[in-house]
């Protein structure tokens, strides 16, 4: 009877914990729950029209006036511009490349659909993608890293080199041209679809247009990414980014915070793109230019004729006046980069090292940039720069009487030399 007694105790208390414990749980997860709920709430507008692109993306037309980024309160007062008051002249007479690519990339979701006139489309963001971050308030920006003194007291390229090497956690191979103001930049940049090892790795090829030094910047930067931690799949993917403060609180990918403002209803930030290169085979590329206006708002255009939108002026700080830094190339963000081995073998570009060159590196091709004479030119002082160049590297391509053309890239961890 005793016995019976003390083990109907236990088993009571045993019960209770359990109860407990489960109360504690439910209150937690519905905590989360609410805040996954409010924030998607936030960066999901009503939409007017909603498209399901064979790929998995959903991709909703926005009313233009109520797009995300005027929740910004810095745009509070903000007068949308519907076109640039700038025009952009080529130099002349403009040199060729001989380089036989196609232009004919587009984005996967507009064969489902288009978005009717006075909308946006905007990459529905869901909660697998919400569930993948850390933290909710970082969700869509590129993890922080830590402060470092920067070398740099007069901005020079080994400088810049300098600082580049203290990112432990980014390997850039670029090509990057300074010493005057620059209001825009442009480039075709060759489609690839390289791989991603690990699951908080991402590939970039894209342009950075910065001021401040490498320690304290504000860049904003365009290009295309594999991303599968943001986006939730390994697909090539046209992205925008912005940050004032060097990544730390400003900024994020694409419209996945408040800022960037769309104008066009053809593209849609995040979005695939399609076909992707192949060695030995058809090259794919697409042209990105980004621009400043009279206002001091930053235009993002790509294949030559599509204003996709801007960032605002009032996002910004001194880069609303001008950059005073380009860089084009690729980036791979990995915890294993620069560290001991074994090397991430997230691959950059085309996967291919930079001397394998057309057909089989990742090029860029018409490297031009903007400045007060407002016509488009090659850049005067550029340089080229890779942190690891065993495992990723870059080549600017200089031939006599012909258009400069930038090879980079690389696999990654490929013994002997990327360990
Ligand atoms: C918007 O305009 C009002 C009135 O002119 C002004 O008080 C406010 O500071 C402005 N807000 C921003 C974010 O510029
Ligand atoms: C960075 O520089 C500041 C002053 O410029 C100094 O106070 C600080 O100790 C330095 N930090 C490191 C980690 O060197
Ligand atoms: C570049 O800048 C660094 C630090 O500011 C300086 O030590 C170096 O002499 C400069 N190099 C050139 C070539 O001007
Ligand atoms: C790189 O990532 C590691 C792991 O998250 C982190 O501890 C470190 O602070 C990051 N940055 C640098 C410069 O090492
Ligand atoms: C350009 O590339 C395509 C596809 O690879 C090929 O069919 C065509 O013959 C090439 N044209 C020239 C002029 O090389």
């Amino acid at each position: 009877m005793w016995k019976y007694n003390v083990a109907m105790l236990l088993l009571w208390v045993f019960t209770l914990c359990i109860i407990l414990e489960l109360k504690v749980e439910a209150k937690a997860s519905s905590h989360f729950e609410r805040e996954i709920e409010a924030k998607l709430k936030l960066l999901n507008k009503p939409a007017v029209k909603s498209i399901r692109s064979e790929n998995g993306d959903i991709i909703d037309c926005i009313n233009i006036y109520k797009q995300p980024a005027f929740d910004h309160p810095a745009l509070k007062n903000h007068t949308i511009q519907r076109v640039p008051d700038f025009l952009l002249k080529s130099e002349s007479p403009s040199r060729e490349n001989s380089l036989n690519a196609s232009s004919d990339v587009f984005q996967t979701w507009q064969k489902s659909g288009s978005c009717p006139e006075g909308t946006v489309p905007i990459r529905r963001i869901l909660k697998e993608d919400l569930l993948r971050v850390s933290s909710l308030d970082r969700f869509g920006q590129k993890p922080i890293e830590p402060f470092f003194n920067s070398t740099t007291t007069n901005l020079n390229f080994s400088s810049l080199d300098a600082d580049a090497s203290y990112f432990n956690n980014r390997s850039d191979a670029h090509l990057v041209t300074l010493g005057y103001n620059y209001i825009g930049a442009t480039a075709n940049i060759n489609v690839w679809n390289p791989k991603v090892e690990r699951p908080e790795d991402f590939t970039t090829a894209q342009i950075w247009l910065k001021t401040g030094n490498g320690r304290e910047f504000e860049s904003i930067e365009a290009g295309w990414v594999v991303n599968p931690k943001l986006y939730g799949d390994t697909d090539t993917r046209l992205f925008a980014y912005w940050t004032k403060d060097s990544y730390k609180t400003t900024g994020c990918f694409d419209v996945t915070c408040q800022g960037f403002v769309q104008i066009s209803s053809e593209m849609a930030l995040g979005s695939t793109l399609q076909p992707y290169s192949a060695p030995f085979n058809q090259q794919y590329e697409i042209n990105v230019g980004i621009f400043m206006d009279n206002g001091g708002n930053w235009w993002l255009r790509v294949k030559d004729r599509i204003m996709v939108g801007y960032w605002p002026a009032e996002l910004l700080g001194n880069l609303r006046h001008s950059a005073t830094l380009v860089q084009w190339g690729g980036q791979v963000f990995s915890y294993a980069v620069k560290t001991d081995p074994p090397h991430t073998g997230t691959q950059m570009g085309s996967g291919d090292e930079a001397n394998g060159r057309f057909g089989f590196a990742c090029y860029m091709t018409n490297v031009r940039i903007k400045d007060y004479s407002k016509s488009l030119k090659y850049p005067e002082y550029v340089h080229t720069y890779a942190a690891e160049p065993y495992c990723y590297n870059a080549l600017n391509d200089v031939q006599y009487g012909k258009d400069p053309v930038l090879y980079f890239g690389g696999p990654g961890r490929h013994p002997p030399y990327c360990l």
